[in-house]
Formats: structure tokens, sequence, C-alpha cells
């Protein structure tokens, strides 16, 4: 190897995103690739992993695809191992497979409960665990980013389960952030709260038997609303070039929802948002 292509591979900027093989995870390695970093892109679906790199590949990006279940806290740790063998660094983790789930508290099943929590807040912390005692070893900069949800922040009534998950995720974020700016200050935190994003993650809702209208009603309002994924992953970029700590796909709405969680907390509001008399 030249002393040019050493230097080339060393200074190569890692990305490893998760939940890469669809909507909002694979337009953030198509944005990773296009901006000529070496992208690990894992995700629990083989297929859509190919299909998702195929293109990428192709157009001379080094994508590296990877079988994961991020509820598999030992997966997630080989993952790492074998990232940090293969590069001796990441520059920016995305902890971004996230699952929706449908439905009255009281009609979601056990197993369901688990598979949604085990997604988008167990999910999370396997990243965290294996991925930023690595960073943090490694005196280079580095950014984790966790993908919450505008329903992390509000409180919406047939999305329990769903929102208590993506709130675990902002809290369990906001508390990486402090942790890692006490002991590894060259590890930045970002959290990437989307509201509306165009992605199929309402067609992989299981509980369709009781809540086909309902998948039906917000599967219909990406489409018709959503931003598209590719625009989300050039918010993405940008916020994270400008070391933000927030980025927000609509910030309308998410302040909306943040000013009426902040009244109800300080006014001790009723969850529908009306007086506690
Ligand atoms: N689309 C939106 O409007 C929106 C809004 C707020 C938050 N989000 C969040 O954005 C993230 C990405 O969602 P999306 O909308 O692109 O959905 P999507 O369904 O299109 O993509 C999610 C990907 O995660 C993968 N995945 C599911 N379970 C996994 C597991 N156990 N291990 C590894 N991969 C797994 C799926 O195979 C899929 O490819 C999620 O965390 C979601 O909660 C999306």
């Amino acid at each position: 190897m030249t002393e040019q292509a050493m230097t080339e591979q060393t200074s190569r900027q890692v990305a490893v995103i998760t939940g890469a093989g669809s909507g909002i995870g694979a337009a953030l390695c198509a944005r990773a690739a296009e901006r000529g970093m070496t992208v690990v892109a894992a995700d629990i679906d083989p297929e859509r992993l190919e299909a998702m790199a195929a293109p990428l590949t192709a157009a001379g990006a080094e994508v590296l695809t990877a079988a994961v279940d991020v509820t598999d806290a030992d997966a997630v740790d080989r993952l790492a191992g074998t990232v940090y063998d293969r590069f001796g660094h990441v520059s920016l983790l995305v902890n971004n497979a996230g699952v929706e789930s449908l439905g009255r508290l009281w009609q979601i099943s056990p197993a369901e409960w688990r598979r949604a929590m085990a997604v988008n807040v167990d999910g999370i912390f396997h990243g965290v665990r294996s991925f930023v005692p690595r960073m943090g070893a490694d005196p280079r900069p580095s950014r984790v980013v966790n993908t919450t949800s505008v329903g992390g922040i509000g409180t919406l009534a047939g999305m329990g389960l769903y929102g208590v998950g993506k709130h675990a995720a902002q809290q369990l974020t906001e508390t990486l952030y402090l942790e890692c700016a006490a002991d590894f200050p060259q590890v930045a935190v970002s959290v990437f709260c989307p509201a509306h994003v165009r992605s199929r993650i309402f067609d992989d809702v299981p509980q369709k038997a009781y809540n086909t209208e309902a998948a039906a009603h917000w599967q219909g309002q990406l489409r018709e609303k959503g931003m598209d994924a590719a625009e989300a992953a050039r918010i993405f970029f940008d916020r994270i070039d400008a070391g933000r700590f927030w980025i927000l796909t609509h910030p309308h709405v998410f302040e909306r929802i943040a000013g009426g969680r902040a009244r109800l907390l300080a006014e001790r509001l009723r969850p529908d948002g009306e007086p506690d008399r």
C-alpha cells in the first residue's frame, strides 16, 4: 500500500448506521457515501440491505452490509468488534433502527411490547454500550446520533408503546450527552428527532388485525405529507456539520408538541391539555 493510500485508509471517515435497509437509514447511507464516508450499514433484513447498498457500491462507494438484529446485544458487540478490527475508528454512529406499533395499551400483547421496546430502546442501548467505550478510547473526534421521534416529546392515544420507547430513547440520549461530555469530550452526541418522513415504517406494523384503519391512516399521512427521506438526510448532515445536538426534520411540529408538553408540566394540565380542576 502506498503512503498516500495508507493516509487515505486511516483518515477515511467511517459511518455505522443501523436500520439502514429502508427509509431514513437508507437515505443516511446514501448521503454518507456521497460525502466519501465508508458506510457500515446494519439492518435485520439482509435483502433490504443489499437493495440499498447495490447502487451505492456501483457508484464507487465503500459500503459494508451487516445483517444485525439490534435487539441482540452480542450481535451488536460483534459488529463493533469487526468494525474496529477493520477500521480502528468510527466517526459517526447512528442508532437509527426503529419500529412502529399501534393500538390501545390494553390491546398490546406482551410479545409486541417486548418487540418494540427491544428495538426502540434496547437497540440504542446496545449500540451505546458496544461502540461508545471504543469511541471514547480513541482520541479522534466522533459523534453518536440516536434517532428518536416527535413521539418521544408528546403523547398520542393509540401510539403508546411507540411513545414510551421514544420518550426513553430521548432520555437515554440526553443522559449520553452529559456522560460523554464528562468522560469522553471528543465524542459528541446528537438526537435526531424526525416528524413525518416517507418510509415503510407503518407498512411493517404487525398488529394489523385490530389496527388496519390506524395503520392506513398513518401510511396515508406519510405518503401525502411526508418529507422525502433524502431531504431528512440532508438536514441531518447539515446539523451535524454545525455540531448541533438537536436535529429536527420539522422544527414547527416539534415546537408545537414540545410547547404543549412544557405547558402541561409547568401548568400541571391534564393529558388532554385542559386545566386539572
Ligand atoms: N418515518 C417517520 O416519519 C419517522 C418519524 C419519527 C421517527 N422515525 C424513526 O426513524 C427511524 C427509521 O425509521 P423509518 O421511518 O426509516 O422506517 P423504516 O421502517 O423504513 O426503516 C426501519 C429499518 O429498521 C430495520 N429494523 C427493524 N428492526 C430491526 C432490528 N431489530 N435490528 C436492525 N434493524 C431493524 C427495518 O428492517 C428497516 O429497514 C426509526 O427509529 C423511527 O422510529 C421515523
